[in-house]
């Protein structure tokens, strides 16, 4: 990485929650075309909600405990809060590989079909689960998967289904549901992340009450405009240990001018982030090593203005009094910090960190990068 002031990146990978990494040496189809997951009752998920997201095996009896509570509390949060399901086929429950194919089959048929496909499947467990299909060739318990899977989404899709099985696209579409897991480092399922960190107490052992704990004080939060510092400190603590070199003087202070603009107005926040990267000199380590801390914030507070405009001054000074802004430009950090980020410039595309990645991606690298995908969801 060049040595230059960089602002956190993080901010951008924060306005899509969607994102997430990548080991290099994987096969060419990664980054894939699309993100993966499936989202519950939404097709797009509503980045301004609270977004789950559930890691599943859907037989994994674990899996299946964990669901009626979720459910019944995204029924209670209605649009407040989203859940995007990614599945993780585990290697060590028998047919979960198939039974993942058939549901991203499924998805790519009728996206309304599949959550009462995944249910199905964790209702009938046991007749997929080990011992009963050991004696059972794979291609007949393909069979048996199709027809199941055919009732559930109805008879006219039985060839569809079937056909599914032999198309190569939906094995990869299940084997990157499966490397976006390992990426994100889940080894288990159910793991739950919510708003892109790990629930502090995961597994099987989430009940109602427990996503009511979890949630309340968040959609609280979000309703009175405020993320106070009670309903953050669930997150932060995961990390209070964590304090990584902060080696760019003032970048925290730039990072959270940021935060305090997207606050005021969001469609300032990329103006000024141009405008730091054009400044970055003024801010940079030497020239404000004399300088007080305060007056470096005076500094920006009055850089700031200038982007977003005179009659905000006043907002944008008090923000650096609101211990709000200093905690989301904590979370930015923790953020990156957790999906493994530890210098910018990073990219990830649908998820998969850009194996070249670093301050040399040009526009030629883009495009190289991003037609090939963009020619592959057209349908190429
Ligand atoms: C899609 O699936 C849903 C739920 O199973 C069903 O109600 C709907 O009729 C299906 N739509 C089509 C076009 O098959
Ligand atoms: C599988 O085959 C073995 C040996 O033939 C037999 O002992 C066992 O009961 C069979 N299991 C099932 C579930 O059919
Ligand atoms: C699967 O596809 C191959 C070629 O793509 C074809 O030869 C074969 O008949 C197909 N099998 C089924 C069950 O559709
Ligand atoms: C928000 O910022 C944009 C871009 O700087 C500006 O055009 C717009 O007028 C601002 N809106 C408000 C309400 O200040
Ligand atoms: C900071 O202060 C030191 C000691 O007074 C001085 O040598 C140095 O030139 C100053 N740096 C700047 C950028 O003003
Ligand atoms: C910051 O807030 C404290 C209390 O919340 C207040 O006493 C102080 O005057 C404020 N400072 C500025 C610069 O607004
Ligand atoms: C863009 O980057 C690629 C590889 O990273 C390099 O080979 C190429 O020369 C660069 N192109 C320009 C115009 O800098």
């Amino acid at each position: 990485m060049a040595p230059k002031f960089t602002i956190s990146i993080v901010m951008l990978l924060l306005q899509s929650q969607l994102l997430i990494l990548f080991k290099s040496g994987a096969a060419d189809y990664i980054p894939p075309a699309k993100s993966d997951g499936f989202g519950y009752k939404t097709h797009s998920i509503n980045l301004d909600s609270i977004l789950i997201e559930a890691f599943y095996d859907p037989l994994c009896p674990d899996s299946r405990d964990s669901w009626p509570p979720l459910k019944k509390a995204l029924h209670h949060y209605g649009h407040r809060v989203s859940l995007l399901v990614h599945l993780l086929p585990l290697p060590y429950h028998d047919n979960a590989f198939v039974a993942s194919r058939a549901l991203h089959i499924v998805n790519e048929l009728n996206t309304s079909a599949t959550y009462p496909l995944l249910e199905w499947f964790f209702e009938n467990q046991d007749k997929f689960y080990n011992a009963p299909t050991r004696n059972l060739s794979r291609a007949s318990i393909v069979e048996e998967i199709v027809k199941s899977a055919t009732e559930v989404v109805g008879n006219s899709h039985y060839s569809s289904i079937k056909n599914g099985f032999n198309d190569s696209n939906t094995d990869l579409l299940t084997r990157v549901s499966f490397k976006y897991a390992a990426s994100r480092g889940v080894y288990g399922t159910p793991f739950f992340y919510v708003n892109g960190f790990l629930l502090p107490d995961n597994g099987a052992s989430v009940d109602y009450n427990a996503w009511r704990k979890v949630l309340d004080p968040l959609v609280g939060a979000k309703k009175k405009g405020v993320k106070n510092e009670e309903s953050l400190h669930f997150f932060l603590e995961m990390d209070s240990s964590s304090v990584l070199e902060m080696y760019h003087d003032n970048a925290f202070v730039a990072s959270r001018a940021l935060h305090i603009v997207n606050g005021l107005n969001t469609s300032a926040t990329y103006p000024l982030l141009e405008w730091f990267f054009k400044n970055q000199e003024k801010f940079y380590n030497a020239p404000t090593r004399n300088l007080s801390r305060a007056s470096i914030v005076k500094e920006i507070v009055k850089s700031a203005t200038e982007v977003v405009g005179k009659s905000h001054y006043k907002s944008i000074k008090n923000g650096f009094n609101d211990t709000n802004t200093d905690l989301l430009t904590r979370v930015s950090f923790k953020y990156a910090a957790s999906r493994g980020v530890y210098g910018t410039p990073f990219f990830y595309v649908n998820g998969f960190l850009l194996p070249d990645t670093g301050a040399s991606v040009n526009y030629t690298a883009w495009r190289k990068v991003l037609d090939s995908l963009v020619g592959a969801k057209k349908g190429v």
